[in-house]
């Protein structure tokens, strides 16, 4: 346990991803207060963290990342010693239909923490970090060979990954002319419980079980590579106590699955699950129209943060898979919560 007290503010904490970093977090470090700020869009829901919503070290604060007064005041008024910045809007075919709202939150949200964190410490930076959460899609996309490695050169090619970059370049520059003390981590396609049914993996378990067509995009030779969420979030608590001050980390599951191999996985342990014949979830399986600019490959070369930290995934993607499609059958409220309403319409433009 670390003993130096900290008031910890961690951006995005009601959505996948950050959820499982305040989890860890206020259950580890009793002597940190975590601060969990989100604006509860459509992908952020306090259902995700009832089991530690009443614990001491923890307080949420409902609020946008882009809204300079508020964000002035709290940061004056609880004086952050650490941001977590999680809090982005984070799927890529949202992006292509509304690419400005990925510019709004991702770049000038992140622009509005760095200033906010900048005004409270004045340079006075001593035992504080800007932590910022990034993606493996910054590096753009790989051919059928290679690895992003840390020093591979940005080059985004979705809405989404471009606002990424972006945000990405302004944590480095207010490092460099600041002297402000930040890292970056890039990470791969996450997925595990708590995540919303726009991702390819939650939406195809939510289809399978209600016998719905399995879109997938183009010839479904896409390639990816797939990390255990609590396997990020373990990464996470080690960068942000271990980590080097301005330096980058790629995480990734040393994991890759072509988009169609993973979905035959999938069914076949759907199908284990629901008792079906082997082969009745393969038969959902749509191709549809392509998403545009659809990056080939992602592959991450996780070497650096597994020899200077020692972190590994610790599950492999059957055993995460399992846990994860477990999840989903015994959380079937909150399944049904989140597909209903909005996410009807959604679908429905995204996939008619
Ligand atoms: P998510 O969409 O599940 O959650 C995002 C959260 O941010 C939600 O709770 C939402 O309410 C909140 N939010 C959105 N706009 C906000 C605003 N203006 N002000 C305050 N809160 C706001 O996202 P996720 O998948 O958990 O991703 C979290 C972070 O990790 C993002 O920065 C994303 O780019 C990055 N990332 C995600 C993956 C992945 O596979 N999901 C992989 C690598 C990196
Ligand atoms: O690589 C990290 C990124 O992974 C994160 O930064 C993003 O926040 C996260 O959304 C994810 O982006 P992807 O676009 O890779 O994830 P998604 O789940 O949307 O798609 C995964 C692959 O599956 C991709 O090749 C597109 C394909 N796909 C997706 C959907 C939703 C389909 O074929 N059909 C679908 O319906």
């Amino acid at each position: 346990m670390s003993i130096i007290p900290k008031k910890i503010l961690i951006t995005g904490g009601a959505g996948f991803i950050g959820s499982h970093v305040v989890r860890l977090f206020v259950n580890k470090y009793p002597n940190y207060h975590i601060f969990n700020l989100d604006a509860l869009t459509y992908a952020g829901n306090l259902e995700n963290l009832v089991d530690i919503e009443s614990k001491e070290n923890y307080t949420f604060l409902k609020g946008d990342i882009t809204d300079e007064t508020y964000i002035t005041e709290i940061f004056n008024k609880y004086n952050f010693t650490d941001v977590i910045h999680l809090a982005a809007e984070s799927h890529v075919d949202r992006s292509i239909k509304d690419p400005l709202a990925f510019v709004r939150t991702n770049v000038i949200g992140t622009m509005v923490l760095l200033n906010a964190f900048k005004g409270l410490w004045s340079g006075n930076y001593k035992d504080k970090l800007f932590y910022h959460i990034s993606t493996d899609e910054v590096y753009g996309t790989l051919g059928e060979t290679g690895l992003f490695t840390e020093s591979t050169s940005y080059d985004p090619n979705s809405p989404y990954s471009a606002s990424k970059a972006s945000s990405d370049h302004f944590v480095r520059a207010y490092g460099e002319t600041y002297s402000l003390p930040y890292v970056i981590t890039n990470c791969s396609n996450n997925y595990g419980q708590n995540q919303f049914p726009e991702k390819l993996i939650p939406l195809f378990i939510n289809n399978i079980i209600n016998k719905k067509p399995l879109p997938v995009y183009g010839d479904g030779n896409y390639t990816r590579d797939w990390l255990y969420v609590k396997d990020h979030a373990r990464a996470i608590d080690m960068v942000f106590h271990e980590g080097k001050i301005g330096e980058t980390y790629n995480i990734g599951g040393f994991n890759e699955w072509r988009n169609i191999d993973l979905v035959k996985l999938l069914c076949d342990q759907m199908d284990l699950k629901l008792e079906r014949p082997q082969g009745s979830s393969q038969e959902l399986i749509t191709f549809v129209k392509d998403r545009p600019g659809h990056d080939l490959r992602y592959a991450i070369d996780a070497n650096k943060i597994k020899d200077e930290l020692g972190w590994m995934p610790s599950v492999t993607f059957e055993e995460g898979l399992k846990e994860t499609i477990d999840w989903y059958f015994d959380n079937s409220e909150w399944l049904n919560n989140v597909t209903s309403g909005a996410y009807q319409t959604y679908y429905e433009k995204q996939y008619s």
